[in-house]
């Protein structure tokens, strides 16, 4: 079975064509190399010792999607191709609304004119808003607090009525809270352009030598060491739950929304000091002022996808970030 995977030499998508591979569903690559290196795709195979075919091509490219569907007798689309810093989604909000869902708009036709009818779509846990209450499920009100995060909520809502539309269609969102962490073989990790806006990457290159010292922004929080708590999540495990997601609803349709998350809080510090470990050396940090647009904290209640896709997270912060500093030293300037 062959699915289109849009945004496949991205970092999430990247490790969910292994995924998808090892559980014998051949991924077609389609990306624009907007935000991407081409050397991604040897080192899949190098993992792997599979090759992946790659198409270089736009989501907002309808003629060339239809083309590549047909070619390749596609039966679903796993959907990565996006933009994805907050920041610059307020600078640029029209170039965001056109990439993320005018993009998303082609792609849905493309997938229509060539009998696709699934679709599995990298949604994140900024469609919650500001949380209401936590843990956050799947029930929490829907909002946005930035262009970038009215985007997702645009294209789930796209999504919900497309499969009202169509009977046939089923459309799986996958809410994701932080994504981090690298392959553990060290070949395949996240290589962000220019300064990292996310905590993560910008420890592993303070780590590394890259950066001066992490910013930690706010210590005043009201948490249990004042600093900002998220839900960090495995890459490999994330990976998985794409797979997990898609096998579990072989036979259904209509529109189905899962978090992808540990159900777990670590704060800043908490990163830190981890990461310092795996690295074996000091990661210094200055405190530094909130960070306009933080929440105190955000986790999820993860236990919707444990009942219906029997996925659930099994990595810990230590493997979170032992592979990322394994990835971060072996390739300290990304691919
Ligand atoms: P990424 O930038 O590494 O991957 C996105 C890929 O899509 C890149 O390879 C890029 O070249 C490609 N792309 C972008 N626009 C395209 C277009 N118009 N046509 C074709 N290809 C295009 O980002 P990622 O971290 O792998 O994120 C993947 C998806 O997951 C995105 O939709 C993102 O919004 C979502 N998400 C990411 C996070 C996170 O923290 N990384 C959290 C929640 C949700
Ligand atoms: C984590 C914590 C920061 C950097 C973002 C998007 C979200 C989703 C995931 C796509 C916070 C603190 C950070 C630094 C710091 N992406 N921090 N120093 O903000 O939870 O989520 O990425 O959908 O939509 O908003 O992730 O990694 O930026 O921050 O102290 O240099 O680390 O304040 O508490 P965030 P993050």
């Amino acid at each position: 079975m062959k699915v289109l995977v849009a945004g496949g030499l991205g970092y999430i998508g990247s490790h969910t064509c292994l995924a998808l591979s090892k559980a014998g569903v051949i991924p077609i690559i389609y990306d624009n190399l907007s935000n991407a290196s081409i050397n991604v795709l040897e080192q899949l195979t190098l993992i792997s010792e599979h090759n992946f075919t790659f198409v270089e091509g736009d989501i907002r490219d309808q003629q060339r999607l239809e083309k590549v569907m047909v070619e390749h007798d596609i039966q679903a689309v796993f959907h990565f191709a996006a933009l994805k810093a907050v920041g610059e989604s307020c600078e640029q909000p029209r170039r965001y609304y056109d990439n993320n869902v005018s993009g998303s708009v082609v792609l849905l036709d493309a997938m229509a004119n060539a009998g696709v009818k699934k679709i599995i779509f990298s949604s994140s846990a900024t469609v919650y808003g500001d949380p209401q209450y936590l843990p956050l499920d799947e029930l929490h009100p829907i909002s946005a607090t930035n262009p970038y995060g009215w985007t997702k909520v645009m294209v789930e809502q796209i999504l919900q009525d497309n499969c009202q539309a169509d009977n046939d269609s089923l459309a799986i969102s996958l809410r994701y809270f932080n994504p981090v962490g690298a392959h553990p073989s060290g070949l395949l990790g996240e290589s962000p352009n220019g300064i990292p806006n996310n905590l993560m990457p910008f420890i592993a290159q303070t780590a590394v030598g890259k950066r001066e010292f992490v910013s930690v922004y706010g210590n005043d929080y009201d948490t249990p060491d004042g600093t900002g708590v998220r839900d960090y999540i495995h890459i490999m495990d994330l990976a998985k739950g794409h797979v997990d997601a898609f096998l579990s609803h072989q036979k259904d349709t209509g529109f189905l929304a899962y978090n992808l998350g540990t159900g777990q809080g670590y704060s800043v510090l908490d990163v830190i000091t981890a990461f310092a470990e795996s690295a074996g050396k000091e990661v210094p940090y200055k405190l530094a002022p909130r960070r306009s647009g933080d929440v105190a904290c955000n986790y999820a209640d993860a236990s919707l996808a444990k009942q219906k896709l029997n996925w659930q997270a099994t990595l810990g912060l230590s493997d979170m970030t032992e592979d990322t500093w394994r990835w971060q030293s072996k390739y300290p300037q990304g691919l």
